[in-house]
């Protein structure tokens, strides 16, 4: 008996499934010619003998930072000899060992060995590639908050700022990096680090639609075959993407929509399509969202969700009378709630027919029920034990 096979590669829609990998480096960084203009010019003063300045980068998740220093390191080491720049991810690596491991392993080329090594010997290694090879380090410490929060950062820093002076080679920079606006990087260095660390800081703020549009037209042309992706829906995907002030939302959105065309056997990416993709990509950025609420909020949500599920009128004031008999408030006390809904982004207040505002969810109603009831659920997947 003969079976059709299983999988059929000839089938497929995406002409290059690697462009939608989280670590896939774009041919093109749009968007970000500052942030690399800043980048280069602290490592400028390398090229002329000297050493490479520092800097903090901040923004908000999915603004291009870790693309943004790679683009910058992958040109350097194109370029020059003169400059040996060292990515670490400080979510993986956070200890000083680790970190030192890990500037070594990209230096030479092979890890240090384990046994039989102290961390002076694996800093000896390092400050000897450097001397020997007249290179000035540049060490991008992405995620650096993991670094405070294991209570590593500062030595880190004092120590590869100040390797120079006990290793005589030249002076490192750091590229110190952060989603957490919260955190001012350049606050958290104790004081003898700061002598040493004069930071530029670069700022990463969230695309504007177009911009999206644009990134993720780029990536449609290099993943996809022509006409999988329809413009209007790839719109929508910018649309979503821009409101959730993360890149990456976009790029899940197109490989998970065209993946469920591909199931289905179809050429094109289907309307149904990105709106199951969709409620797969936002259910966590929801509850996170609603777990800023408090808990009478979160109430309030669900039933503005249920309610606009039953597809009755969603102007605020008839909203608000509605809600009487299960919120007795008064309206100031009402316009704050929902003032909160829509800062949260759980909904937008929209210009209404006359004087008032409608009420409009920004996400399916029955996940926001779903992410209200269970606001402290998260969608990680848990360590194993
Ligand atoms: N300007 C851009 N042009 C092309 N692709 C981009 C651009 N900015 C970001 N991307 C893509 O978006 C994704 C997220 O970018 P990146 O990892 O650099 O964000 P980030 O700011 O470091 O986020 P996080 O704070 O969560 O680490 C990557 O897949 C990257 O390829
Ligand atoms: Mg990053």
């Amino acid at each position: 008996m003969t079976h059709s096979p299983l999988l059929r590669s000839d089938q497929t829609l995406f002409r290059d499934p690697d462009v939608f990998e989280l670590t896939y480096l774009p041919e093109h960084l749009h968007h970000r010619d500052a942030q690399l203009k800043e980048l280069a010019f602290l490592l400028g003063p390398t090229l002329r003998g000297g050493s490479a300045g520092s800097a903090v980068l901040r923004g908000p998740p999915g603004t291009g930072k870790t693309t943004t220093v790679r683009t910058v390191f992958a040109m350097v080491q194109e370029e020059t000899r003169k400059i040996a720049p060292v990515y670490v991810n400080c979510r993986h690596d956070h200890t000083v060992p680790a970190v030192y491991r890990c500037i070594f392993k990209a230096l030479l080329g092979y890890a240090p060995p384990t046994a039989g090594w102290c961390l002076d010997d694996i800093k000896q290694g390092i400050a000897a590639h450097l001397r020997d090879h007249d290179t000035a380090l540049v060490v991008c410490l992405d995620d650096a908050n993991e670094l405070l929060a294991a209570g590593t950062y500062n030595t880190l820093l004092y120590q590869l700022l100040r390797l120079y002076e006990k290793w005589d080679v030249r002076k490192a920079g750091v590229f110190a990096v952060t989603s957490d606006l919260a955190l001012n990087l350049y606050a958290e260095a104790d004081p003898s680090v700061r002598s040493v660390f004069h930071p530029l800081e670069v700022t990463f703020w969230p695309y504007a639609k177009a911009e999206v549009r644009e990134i993720l037209t780029d990536r449609v042309r290099q993943g996809l075959y022509p006409g999988v992706m329809p413009a209007p829906l790839l719109d929508r995907i910018a649309r979503i993407a821009a409101e959730e002030q993360d890149i990456r939302v976009g790029i899940d959105l197109v490989r998970l929509a065209a993946l469920r065309a591909e199931k289905d056997g179809r050429r094109r990416v289907g309307s149904g399509d990105v709106t199951a993709a969709a409620r797969m990509v936002t259910a966590p950025a929801l509850r996170t969202r609603a777990a800023r609420l408090s808990e009478v909020e979160r109430e309030l949500a669900c039933w503005i969700a249920e309610r606009s599920r039953d597809g009755v009128d969603m102007a605020s004031g008839a909203v608000f009378e509605a809600a009487q008999e299960y919120f007795p408030v008064g309206k100031t006390t009402y316009h704050e709630y929902l003032n909160r809904l829509a800062e949260a982004g759980i909904v937008d207040l929209m210009p209404g027919a006359g004087r008032g505002r409608a009420v409009r969810l920004r996400y399916h109603a029955g996940d926001v029920v779903a992410a209200c009831r269970s606001p402290d659920q998260t969608c990680e997947i848990p360590d194993n034990p």
